[in-house]
């Protein structure tokens, strides 16, 4: 592990000290002092504009939490990153979403290979392939067009696709529909697929590995919906495209290759959906709108790069999230997005950001004695302030928040906009100041009621804004993200590239699934809990 832990820097020990010293102090008391605090303590880059003055920290806490960013070193992991080395230790593997939207030309070696020439391939046979399919050149086996595209996969094959399609509705193609089967349950596919016509429906399978249960399972349910609704077994090569990087995996399950779109080992899953698991978004808005996008993850990535410490907006950040984290005792984060189409931005970040930095040991397999990622949570604003924000107001639990918003309006309904945003503004505010006793007995409220009225505020928000919300502008948005979860990893001094943790369900769930078949012997070899469970689900099923 390079450098020292992160408990032992010199850094922890100041920002440990000094978060004893400027805990009690509010935001009330620190807009006071200074009026340029606003303008103090923003940033802007790739198009996103981040207000963090409402945060509980002074000049001295952002000095600190950059010296913590030079003791681990994020600058030379970030670099290493950007480099190709292969900083995914456990498993050996580069970590370059970056290349995945690095223009043409662009040189960026893996093993001493440059990939950027493969990357823009892909995404050359996509583009063909997405044209083929909005201009109703590629007909299914019967001669129709398709209009319905199901992608079929989970976690990072599936949310990303599936957030973008939703915040990018405005620009999809609407004589088209997209929908998503993820879930193993034969619920989600039933429903995907209900009222559609077999002749019109083209189903990309995406996975990474080519081998996820619920993956598989609903490929090889697709792959029938299609034989028996056309009634042959040809029809499949018209109706199923892949996207993975088993090729072998791919053509036996009776995919060509020359119908599958391929990505690499360094392509984490949930930093895939600029990759050729982006298909399904790229038939949705064309091409031309996907390559925007790719430039605004571009952007942010050079941003990232270049970017001074002091006005770098991932860094600063993935810092905000460690304060929070690490001294504040603050167990979880909140995305509420003010915009109804990045409704499912919260899903798409839960795996982002806790798959990545999920961890208990650090880069030497020891044990961490510091905490690691926060949960990660949210709902689309205004909805969660009818529902859950009562508790960040006046519960007793530090919950900072991502407030994310957009000046120009998401609908033809203007007026609106400026309802939806006069909220995200108000929120931040109320989170930040409350409301005092004194204040409200101004007002003439009952003096029984006034403590419970009271909002203490002290509430720490991120205020993140940006101009419309577009392709470039969503791509600059994750890239933000992503590279926030690379500063907290880097900090934490843990592989954010790995997921050991989610093989032990699949092992186990591969045992069980024999001992719940009609003819199975009845099951002995768990613990009381499980065999009980299993028993009873036999029992009630009859068998
Ligand atoms: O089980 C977790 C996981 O491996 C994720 O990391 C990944 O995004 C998802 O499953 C799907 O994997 P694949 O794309 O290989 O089907």
């Amino acid at each position: 592990m390079a450098g020292k832990r992160p408990t032992e820097t010199a850094a922890w020990a100041a920002l440990t000290a000094h978060h004893a010293a400027i805990k009690d102090r509010h935001l009330r008391q620190l807009f006071a002092e200074d009026p340029k605090r606003a303008e103090t303590f923003s940033a802007e880059g790739a198009g996103i504009f981040l207000d963090y003055s409402k945060n509980r920290i002074t000049a001295e806490t952002l000095r600190l939490l950059l010296d913590l960013a030079r003791e681990r070193d994020v600058a030379g992991r970030r670099d290493a990153m950007f480099r190709g080395e292969k900083i995914n230790a456990t498993e050996k593997r580069a970590v370059l979403h970056v290349a995945l939207r690095a223009p043409r030309g662009t040189r960026i070696a893996v093993d001493g290979q440059d990939v950027v020439p493969e990357v823009h391939a892909v995404l050359d046979r996509m583009g063909a392939f997405a044209r083929e399919i909005r201009s109703g050149s590629w007909k299914g086996h019967t001669g129709k067009r398709i209009r319905n595209v199901i992608n079929i996969g989970i976690g990072g094959s599936y949310l990303g696709p599936e957030m973008a399609c939703l915040a990018l509705r405005e620009f999809t193609d609407k004589a088209m529909s997209f929908r998503f089967v993820s879930n193993v349950d034969g619920a989600n596919f039933t429903a995907a697929t209900d009222g559609l016509d077999p002749a019109e429906t083209l189903f990309i399978i995406s996975s990474k590995t080519f081998t996820t249960l619920e993956t598989m399972t609903n490929a090889a349910t697709a792959r029938r919906w299609i034989v028996e609704g056309l009634d042959t077994e040809a029809a499949v090569a018209k109706h199923c495209v892949a996207v993975s990087t088993n090729t072998e995996g791919v053509t036996k399950f009776g995919i060509d290759p020359s119908r599958m779109f391929g990505f690499w080992d360094w392509v984490g899953g949930r930093y895939s959906m600029d990759s050729a698991i982006g298909l399904s978004s790229m038939i949705a808005i064309g091409p031309e709108r996907f390559a925007e996008m790719l430039a605004g993850f571009h952007a942010m990535d050079e941003h990232f790069r270049t970017a001074p410490p002091e006005r770098n907006l991932p860094l600063l950040m993935g810092l905000l999230t460690v304060w929070y984290n690490n001294f504040f005792g603050a167990e979880t984060l909140g995305i509420m997005p003010y915009a109804a189409p990045l409704a499912r931005f919260p899903a798409y970040l839960q795996q982002l950001q806790m798959e990545s930095n999920g961890k208990h040991v650090d880069l030497d397999g020891n044990h961490v004695a510091w905490q690691t990622g926060p949960i990660i949570w949210g709902e689309p604003g205004t909805d969660g302030q009818h529902s859950f924000y009562q508790l960040i107001h006046q519960g007793t639990k530090l919950i900072p928040c991502d407030l994310i918003g957009f000046c120009e309006k998401l609908s033809p309904l203007a007026e609106q906009h400026d309802l939806l945003m006069a909220n995200l503004f108000a929120q931040a505010e109320a989170f930040a100041f409350g409301k005092t006793a004194d204040e409200f007995k101004a007002e003439g409220s009952p003096d029984f009621q006034t403590p419970f009225r009271v909002t203490e505020g002290n509430r720490p928000t991120n205020v993140i804004l940006a101009d419309r919300l577009e392709p470039r502008t969503l791509g600059s948005l994750v890239a933000l993200y992503e590279h926030s979860v690379f500063t907290q990893g880097a900090v934490w001094a843990i592989d954010s590239f790995d997921q050991w943790g989610v093989e032990l369900g699949k092992v186990l769930a591969g045992r069980i699934i024999p001992e719940l078949a009609a003819k199975a012997a009845p099951t002995h070899g768990h613990d009381s809990s499980t065999n009980g469970l299993i028993a009873r689900y036999r029992q009630r099923r009859g068998w």
